[in-house]
């Protein structure tokens, strides 16, 4: 299979929901719905919605309602980006080939477009119009896993990790816990949410949930990487970030070369613990190994 073509078609269809699920700018308080489209809609892999659906097709019951499951997680991503970069927290000025939030709507209100992107993510997951037919029970489960993999023993308990080692002569245990955190809890919980909407066996959530943690670890390991390689024109944003705000990344423990190694024998993990699915599941595979070779 042709995984670029794939991820294209699919970033396709996510792009073309969350423009329609956005609030429009003309809707008051429209300087708050412009700033939340200003980030949303500003490109980004859609990684997590498409593994979402990826993980659904995987195992072959796709459900009412899989879009907006999808594509709430791209709500949250969004959001955690823009409260990233605020001075408080990275101070970064450039995201996704264009200024940072607050660099154009000012911190107040970057900060007011990541709360109501944060909560708007529970909106589309749970609004009866979009989700019409999904069963309940599983919507309830579907909620919790978003709550989870987003709070405080999820991606923000990571940013909280992340924050207070920098500077610190933190070990590899540490580093490794900031990364499972900041970026492999969203994407665990992407693939479980595919998972569970799909109606998986307790088996397949099992194997689904350690796919999950193995490409979320890699995935982390790469933006290290890609913070020392890349250029500010292949990422949308600055590189060279982590060494100037004294951040510890695989790259200084291990050198370049060394945490790509590392990465790949996270994605090989990754691809094993996929043995019980078949072919439908081949674009997982791929996305295991495009997540260490990307070039942004
Ligand atoms: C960047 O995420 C921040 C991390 C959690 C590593 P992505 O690399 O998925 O960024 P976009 O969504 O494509 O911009
Ligand atoms: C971002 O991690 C993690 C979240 C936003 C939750 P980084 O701070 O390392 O990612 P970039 O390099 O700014 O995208
Ligand atoms: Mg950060
Ligand atoms: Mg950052």
């Amino acid at each position: 299979m042709n995984i670029a073509e794939y991820l294209e078609r699919k970033r396709i269809d996510v792009d073309r929901f969350l423009d329609l699920v956005a609030p429009p700018s003309i809707t008051p308080p429209t300087t708050l719905h412009d700033s939340m489209r200003y980030s949303l809609l500003a490109g980004g892999k859609r990684i997590r919605p498409i593994l979402t659906i990826a993980v659904a097709e995987a195992i072959g019951l796709t459900t009412p309602g899989l879009m907006p499951v999808a594509c709430s997680l791209e709500f949250i991503h969004t959001y955690s980006l823009i409260h990233d970069d605020l001075p408080s927290m990275d101070n970064d000025d450039f995201r996704r080939g264009k200024p940072t939030n607050h660099k154009v709507y000012g911190e107040a209100m970057a900060i007011l477009a990541g709360d109501a992107l944060l909560t708007m993510a529970f909106d589309i997951i749970s609004r009866p119009d979009l989700m019409k037919g999904c069963d309940p029970v599983r919507q309830v489960r579907l909620v919790q896993e978003l709550a989870y993999g987003s709070g405080n023993l999820g991606m923000v308990g990571g940013q909280v990790f992340d924050i207070q080692a920098e500077n610190q002569d933190i070990d590899l245990g540490t580093l490794q816990t900031i990364h499972k955190h900041k970026t492999g809890m969203l994407i665990r919980a992407a693939v479980r949410m595919g998972a569970i909407a799909a109606g998986a066996t307790d088996r397949q959530l099992d194997d689904m949930t350690g796919y999950a943690e193995d490409i979320g670890l890699a995935f982390q390991i790469a933006d290290d990487v890609l913070n020392v390689t890349g250029t500010r024109e292949e990422l949308g944003k600055n590189p060279n970030t982590d060494a100037e705000r004294g951040k510890k990344t695989y790259p200084t423990f291990h050198g370049v070369e060394g945490a790509k190694k590392l990465a790949d024998d996270c994605v090989a993990r990754a691809i094993n613990r996929l043995s019980s699915f078949g072919p439908p599941a081949d674009p997982l595979r791929e996305i295991a190994r495009y997540i260490t070779s990307r070039k942004n």
